[in-house]
C-alpha cells in the first residue's frame, strides 16, 4: 500500500468515527436466557426480547406446541418469523409449560446451548374463555385447576427448572397485572391467578435469593395482545386513558423496556418486586379525570 493510500485510509477511518453515532450501552452484551411466552409480535415477550437482543442478549425461545397434525405448523411459524432473522436468537423450541417432560428438555437444551444463563423470562397465563367471561363464584372446578396450573404453578416449575443453570447475579421476572392487588370487573379468575402469582414471585425471591438470583414481576397496563384481547383489554384502554396520571395508556416499547431493565443489572439491587408499568394508574384512588366525565353526563 502507498504512503498515499494509507493516509486516505487514515482519513476515512477518522471520518466514520467522528460521524459515528455514539454507541450505545449495550446492558446485554455477555448474556443469555430463556424468553417464554412469545405468541406474535404484539406479544409482551417479544417487546422484552428485542430490547434484550438490541442490547447483545442471547436468547433462546419457545413457543406453544402445535397439534402434531396441523400441517400448517402456526405456532411456531408466527414465532419463528420473528426469531429466524436474529442473531441473538439461538433457539426456538416448542414448549407446553402444563408439560414436566416438555420443561425438562427445553433446559437441558438450554444447558446444552448456553451452559449456564443470566435472565429466565415467564410471560404466559391461559384461561379458558368461558370461565374468564362468567362471574368469579362461577369459575368451573377444572378451569380454575387449568388457569392456575398455566399462569401461576407454570412460574414455580421454570424458576426450579432453570436453578440449577442459573448464575448468580441472574434474574427472573414474570407478567403480571393490577387485578391481582385490586378488584377488577371483567378480569375475574385470572385476577385470582395474578394474585397467587404475585405471592409466588414473592416466596421464589426469596428462594433464590439464597442462589443470589432475583425474582420480580412487572405489572403492565392494558395492551394489545391475543391474551389482553381474551381479558377485555379494549374496555381497559379507553378507562385508562381518562384514569391513569399519564393520561394515555402504555406502549409496547415501554413495557420492553422495563422488562428488560428488571432483566438486566440495571437492577441488581430489587427483588421480591412488582414494578407498575401502567402510566400511574395503580396508584389513584379516585376515577381522577373520568369525574368530570360522570360529572357532564349526571348533570
Ligand atoms: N396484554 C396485557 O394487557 C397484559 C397486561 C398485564 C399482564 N399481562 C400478562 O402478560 C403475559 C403475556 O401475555 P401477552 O399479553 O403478551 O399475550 P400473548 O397471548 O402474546 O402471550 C401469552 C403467552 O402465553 C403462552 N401460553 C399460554 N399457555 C401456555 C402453556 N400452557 N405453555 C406455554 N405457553 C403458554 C401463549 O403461547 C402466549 O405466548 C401474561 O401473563 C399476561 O397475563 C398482559
Amino acid at each position: 500500500m502507498s504512503v498515499l493510500e494509507t493516509a486516505a485510509m487514515m482519513f476515512t477511518a477518522g471520518q466514520s468515527n467522528r460521524t459515528k453515532p455514539k454507541r450505545l450501552k449495550m446492558q446485554f452484551e455477555g448474556k443469555k436466557g430463556l424468553i417464554i411466552g412469545v405468541a406474535n409480535d404484539h406479544s409482551i415477550a417479544w417487546a422484552i426480547a428485542q430490547e434484550i437482543l438490541k442490547q447483545g442478549g442471547k436468547c433462546g425461545f419457545t413457543h406453544l406446541p402445535d397439534r402434531a397434525d396441523d400441517e400448517k405448523q402456526r405456532n411456531r411459524r408466527r414465532v419463528a418469523k420473528l426469531t429466524d432473522p436474529e442473531d441473538g436468537a439461538e433457539f426456538l423450541l416448542p414448549m407446553d409449560a402444563n408439560n414436566d417432560d416438555d420443561i425438562r428438555t427445553i433446559f437441558e437444551h438450554t444447558e446444552k446451548t448456553f451452559g449456564k444463563i443470566d435472565f429466565l423470562l415467564h410471560s404466559i397465563a391461559f384461561a379458558d374463555r368461558d370461565d374468564l367471561g362468567r362471574e368469579t363464584m362461577h369459575t368451573s372446578r377444572s378451569g380454575f385447576k387449568l388457569a392456575m396450573e398455566s399462569s401461576v404453578f407454570s412460574l414455580l416449575a421454570v424458576t426450579a427448572a432453570a436453578e440449577p443453570i442459573m448464575n448468580p447475579g441472574g434474574s427472573v421476572l414474570t407478567m403480571t397485572y393490577y387485578g391481582g392487588e385490586k378488584c377488577v370487573p371483567g378480569y375475574n379468575v385470572m385476577g385470582v391467578c395474578k394474585a397467587a402469582l404475585d405471592a409466588s414471585m414473592r416466596y421464589l425471591a426469596f428462594d433464590m435469593g439464597a442462589r443470589g438470583v432475583r425474582v420480580n414481576a412487572l405489572s403492565a397496563g392494558p395492551i394489545r395482545t391475543l391474551a389482553g384481547r381474551a381479558a377485555g383489554v379494549e374496555e381497559m384502554l379507553t378507562m385508562y386513558e381518562h384514569m391513569a396520571p399519564m393520561g394515555r395508556n402504555v406502549t409496547h416499547e415501554e413495557v420492553g423496556k422495563s422488562g428488560a431493565f428488571l432483566l438486566s443489572d440495571a437492577s441488581s439491587g430489587i427483588s421480591g418486586e412488582i414494578l407498575h408499568v401502567d402510566g400511574g394508574y395503580h396508584a389513584m384512588g379516585s376515577p381522577g379525570r373520568l369525574l368530570d366525565e360522570i360529572k357532564k353526563q349526571t348533570k
